[in-house]
């Protein structure tokens, strides 16, 4: 596939199973990854890959954050959200780091990681990967954030789950932006 139609017919795939993406198809992940804009070169961002058994510690981490909003939820509700990282082999964390900087504000940092966050959900799906980025409340909430070992300053931009797609892919998506583009200044 080449990299016009990869950005422009790109999907997510909810639906994913093993097997797990490739060392080499994850080094091309992370070279996107990097070449995300970046204003001063600060590189914002840093990346967490969880599979296997730490999927499990990543739903204790779920079923905590939930717990704590709500200590009443039925073993059902905590049993489907320690499940939650087991629908896919592999997730990648995407995490903002930003550092307080004299020009490029904070805001800046963080949009940086999410286009480091789109630059590797399309590089896998031009490898043919199944992946989407989620996030959910518990990305926001410290006992997930500490759980996952991130600095006060730091947040989570997003879960990325990859995996090989499973079921059928999604019809090639629209892509008219006709009323999202309009010239401006033209008239006097
Ligand atoms: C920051 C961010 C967080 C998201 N969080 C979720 C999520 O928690 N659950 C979900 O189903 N989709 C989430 N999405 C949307 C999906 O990644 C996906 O883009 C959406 O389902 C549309 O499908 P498409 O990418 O095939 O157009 C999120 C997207 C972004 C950018």
């Amino acid at each position: 596939m080449n990299a016009l139609e990869a950005l422009q017919y790109r999907t997510s795939s909810p639906r994913l199973m093993d097997p797990e993406p490739t060392p080499d198809q994850l080094d091309h992940l992370f070279r996107a990854a990097v070449r995300a804009a970046d204003h001063g070169l600060l590189r914002p961002w840093r990346f967490l890959v969880i599979r296997g058994q730490a999927r499990s510690r990543l739903g204790e981490l779920l079923v905590a954050a939930a717990k704590q909003e709500n200590p009443e939820i039925s073993v059902a509700e905590a049993d489907k959200l320690a499940a939650k990282p087991h629908r896919a082999p592999l997730i990648i964390v995407t995490v903002a780091c930003p550092t307080p900087h004299p020009k490029i504000p904070e805001l800046e940092q963080i949009l940086s990681a999410a286009a480091a966050s789109q630059n590797m959900i399309n590089a896998a799906f031009a490898l043919d990967l199944g992946v989407i980025w989620r996030t959910g409340s518990p990305a926001y909430q410290s006992i997930v954030t500490q759980g996952l070992g991130l600095e006060e300053s730091e947040k989570i931009i997003g879960f990325l789950y990859l995996g090989t797609k499973a079921g059928p892919e999604k019809p090639r998506p629209e892509t008219n932006y006709s009323d999202l583009v309009s010239e401006w200044g033209q008239n006097g």
